[in-house]
């Protein structure tokens, strides 16, 4: 017999919500390590006496490290398991900021920051994967964008430590602090249960039901959804061997390539890297420029939560094209006044508001949901290569993002620059509408079989 899972109406327990708390967290360090550089860098090149060249290297190998982690941690999570790969990360992170925060040389620092990123690329493989397979698929959405809210924690609270420690100049304090959040986590990893899904493809069903029945409580939906596993377990391929010979998987691994592309072109780390530059084009002295990124931080962090309210009720898709909306209101008008040219006091606040209304279209749509659905498209047996292929190319697009933006600057101009973001963004107002599927409410095994059955992309979820 055929067992599908009926979807879960009752009220999530409280275990299930505190596990995947406890495993969002790992987007702490993602975001402590993408915010935290940006202060120091100056501080850095003072004491160093380095180039600007030797800066971008420093700046890079993060996530030159995280693209290489992301790639390792596929199979890592597939051979260690999901519990033991993020243990392994956090215990890379705490080792990175001490280290970087002790550095003795410029290579330090940047073997220092290869290891972080080595961190955060394992984390943010395995983070996503783990929540989806262990939240309910009634409350999976949300699930997954606490994720994103820890990763817009993490930035915020570097960006206010950076804030703190630039009074006295310690690049060194900046950097090194965030091992403290680095060891909170390792001891909390050590009370996650393993994923049900990982140790049903170990052969382990009694202690996958056993998790389960922890996390669901209700014994029936329990035995259907370990029914419903096994059932998709019983293809033989996986990852690799799946991608050369089933069509149906390459389009989830493309989608998932896609989407990534997709959340770094929107330019959101343009402005997560070189905010306090952004505010000086626009006129602004050092500390209003210093308060202002604080401001990004902290709506970067507050909008998130309209995504965490909204995700599993609205959907993925309305969300997603109100988002893109907002953002390319706001890059486009942000774009324009620099062509108009900024000169009065309410011409730079309604600049400062727009590139605000961007952080929040991102932070309420793109941030959160394309996380969300890169872990929801991907059959289980191919989940570990389809989710690899995707964050890798999350930080590979993000490191592209990131050393371009000043070159373009300098080549084609501010307005332009913004005016091109604006565009991409409404480029993915189409791409949303003709490739991503909704995946509101329906479990991640439905979603396989449409794929599995040749169903066109936009209509996996239904
Ligand atoms: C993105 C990061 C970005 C962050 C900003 C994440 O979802 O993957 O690249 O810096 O959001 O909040």
């Amino acid at each position: 017999m055929n067992a599908i899972a009926e979807p879960l109406n009752a009220r999530p327990k409280t275990t299930v919500i505190f596990t995947c708390a406890l495993a969002a967290l790992a987007g702490l360090m993602f975001g402590l390590d993408i915010g935290v550089i940006s202060g120091a860098t100056q501080f850095i090149q003072a004491e160093f006496q380095i180039t600007d060249h030797v800066i971008e290297w420093i700046v890079s190998s993060m996530m030159l490290g995280a693209a290489i982690g992301a790639l390792g941690a596929g199979w890592m999570s597939a051979t260690l398991g999901r519990k033991r790969s993020l243990i392994l990360a956090a215990v890379l992170f705490v080792v990175g900021s001490l280290l970087s925060g002790g550095a003795w040389s410029p290579e330090t620092l940047i073997a220092a920051r290869v290891l972080l990123g080595l961190a955060i690329g394992i984390a943010s493989f395995t983070a996503p994967l783990y929540l989806a397979e262990v939240a309910p698929e009634n409350i999976r959405g949300s699930m997954i964008s606490l994720y994103q809210l820890m990763i817009t924690t993490g930035i915020l609270v570097a960006f206010l430590s950076n804030t703190a420690f630039s009074y006295s100049g310690s690049w060194r304090w900046m950097l090194g602090i965030i091992a403290i959040p680095g060891v909170l986590f390792l001891l909390g990893l050590f009370f996650l249960p393993e994923s049900p899904r990982w140790l049903m493809m170990r052969g382990r069903k009694q202690m996958a039901t056993e998790v389960l029945q922890k996390l669901r409580g209700d014994a029936e939906h329990v035995s259907h959804e370990v029914a419903d596993i096994e059932e998709q377990l019983r293809m033989p391929q996986k990852g690799w061997h799946l991608f050369k010979e089933n069509a149906n998987f390459r389009r989830s691994v493309g989608l998932g390539v896609l989407l990534q592309v997709v959340q770094q072109l929107t330019g959101i780390n343009v402005v997560m890297y070189y905010a306090p530059r952004i505010f000086q084009d626009m006129g602004y002295d050092t500390a209003a420029q210093m308060w202002f990124t604080a401001a990004v931080g902290l709506t970067n962090m507050l909008a998130t939560f309209i995504a965490i309210g909204f995700v599993d009720r609205l959907g993925r898709k309305p969300i997603l094209y109100a988002g893109f909306t907002v953002m390319a209101i706001g890059l486009g008008l942000v774009g324009t006044m620099m062509h108009l040219g900024i000169t009065t006091h309410g011409e730079q606040l309604f600049t400062v508001a727009m590139l605000l209304m961007f952080i929040v279209g991102f932070a309420m749509s793109a941030g959160p949901l394309i996380w969300t659905l890169c872990s929801e498209v991907q059959p289980l047996k191919g989940r570990d290569f389809g989710i690899g292929c995707s964050t890798f190319t999350n930080w590979i697009a993000n490191m592209i993002v990131g050393a371009t933006f000043l070159t373009l600057l300098n080549g084609i101009g501010n307005a332009a620059t913004f005016w091109l973001y604006a565009a991409l963004n409404v480029v993915f107002i189409l791409i949303t509408f003709f490739l991503i599927p909704e995946t509101k409410n329906v479990t991640l095994e439905h979603i396989e079989r449409n794929l599995m059955a040749g169903k066109p992309l936009r209509h996996i979820g239904q």
